[in-house]
Parts: structure tokens; C-alpha cells; sequence
């Protein structure tokens, strides 16, 4: 395992299983930090269902966590919790169920609205429920091999809007309607971790370090550096180890 200081955050190289456990106790920690409450923003895409996986089988979630976190994810498909495309609901299927994780720690989005009404009624509900000073906890993210995160993609209006909201919906040319964390929502984020896997992130991970910010989304990451844990696996780091 390396770990180094970058312009985007902390850079954890390692293999998939240390990458998991370091992640998994990232969430313990944060659950035994917490003092009035805990809520872990799960990523979507395909790279979390690994971990979960891992999770399970090693009975890999910390006490800390089990007990006390709420849980959500970073962002949505507008699509129902049932289907295989759902993040909160892959999540909740492999994830949370198995781990026995009571109802009433479960904050999926309200996908049985439409994109506009869910927006507003998961901020609304969040303010509630969490109150509105603080986003997540902890907020897990991925990277897509164009340089996206959550679902904020490349030209999306999101970006640079000033979006105040901590969430958000937008309609992706190609995917449809997406609800997202906004940059508002990861400002106030307390602690921020992306996991990159697979050597077909190699290239997009050598150009979002590489070159100046500002190009790929993911880079909005900057702007919160000290809060900000990377984790990549081999693979996806080949071409800047
Ligand atoms: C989503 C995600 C998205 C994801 C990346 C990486 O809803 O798709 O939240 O941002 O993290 O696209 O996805 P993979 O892990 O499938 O490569």
C-alpha cells in the first residue's frame, strides 16, 4: 500500500481488499466520532456491490457503525428501489438487509415522485431529520472513466451553479433524470472517500491528476482536499504510480 498528499486529497493505493477495510473503518470511525448523529452517503455504479459483498461476508461492518449510522447514498437513479439500477436499493439488497439494518435507519431517495418534487422533498426531509448545517458524515463516491462523480457529469449545469441545496436533481443527455449530492452538500460533507477500481479507469485517473482542475468533474474535489480520501486500486493506478 501507498499513501501520499495530492493537490485532490489523500491518495490511498492498495489492492481491492485493503482499499475495502480501510473503508470499512472509515465508517466506524466516523459512527464513534459522532456525537449527535451519523449519516454514510453509499456510492452507485457497480464498484460498491464488491465491497458490499466483502462486507458481508467478513462481517466487515465496525459496532460504531452498525448501531449508530444512518444510511443513504451520494445519488439516484430515478428509477424504483426495486430495480437493479437503483443505488439505495442495491445498496439496501446487499448491504443493509443482510447486515440487519433496522428500517428506520434507512434514508433512500423518494424516487416515487417525480425527479423536481424529489429533489426538494429530500432536502426538506433532511433538514428535518438531520438538520440543515451538516451533509454527511461520511460521503462515499465514485468515478466514472469520463471524470464523473455522483452524478454531477462533464458539462453538467450543476457545476459552478452556486446550488445552495445539499441535493439535486438533473436530467443526464443519455441516462435521464439523476438526483445528486450538489458541491453545496459535499462543502458540508465532514469526510469525503472515492473509490476507483479496474484498469479501465487507469487513463481517466492519470488525466483527472495530470491535468489542471477544472477539466473533469471529479476534480471539484480540490476544493475539499483535506477532507478527501482517494482510494484506487492497482489497476486504476497503473499509469501514475
Ligand atoms: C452512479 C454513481 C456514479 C458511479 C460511477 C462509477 O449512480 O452511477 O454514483 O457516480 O459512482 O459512475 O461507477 P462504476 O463503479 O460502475 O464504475
Amino acid at each position: 500500500m501507498t499513501e501520499r498528499e495530492t493537490a485532490l486529497g489523500d491518495l490511498i493505493i492498495a489492492d481491492q481488499e485493503t482499499l475495502f477495510q480501510h473503508l470499512a473503518d472509515q465508517m466506524g470511525k466516523v459512527a464513534e466520532k459522532a456525537e449527535d448523529r451519523c449519516v454514510i452517503g453509499l456510492t452507485g455504479g457497480s464498484t460498491p456491490k464488491k465491497h458490499y459483498q466483502w462486507m458481508v461476508a467478513n462481517g466487515k461492518l465496525p459496532e460504531a457503525a452498525q448501531q449508530k449510522a444512518y444510511w443513504t447514498t451520494s445519488d439516484e437513479r430515478m428509477v424504483p428501489l426495486s430495480s437493479d439500477d437503483s443505488n439505495f436499493g442495491n445498496a439496501d439488497r446487499m448491504l443493509l438487509q443482510p447486515l440487519g439494518i433496522a428500517e428506520e435507519r434507512k434514508f433512500p431517495w423518494p424516487v416515487e415522485v417525480d425527479a423536481h418534487s424529489a429533489a426538494l422533498l429530500h432536502n426538506r426531509k433532511w433538514a428535518e431529520r438531520f438538520g440543515a448545517q451538516r451533509c454527511f458524515d461520511l460521503c462515499v463516491l465514485g468515478m466514472g472513466d469520463d471524470g464523473h462523480t455522483a452524478s454531477l457529469f462533464p458539462g453538467s449545469p450543476l457545476l459552478g451553479a452556486g446550488v445552495m441545496d445539499f441535493f439535486a436533481c438533473v436530467e443526464v443527455p443519455g441516462k435521464g433524470w439523476r438526483l445528486t449530492v450538489t458541491e453545496a452538500g459535499l462543502d458540508a460533507s465532514r469526510a469525503i472517500t472515492i473509490i476507483v477500481t479496474g484498469g479501465n479507469k487507469a487513463e481517466r485517473i492519470k488525466t483527472v491528476f495530470n491535468q489542471p482542475a477544472g477539466t473533469y468533474p471529479v476534480q471539484i474535489l480540490e476544493n475539499y482536499a483535506p477532507r478527501v480520501t482517494w482510494l484506487v486500486d492497482e489497476e486504476a493506478a497503473a499509469l501514475i504510480q
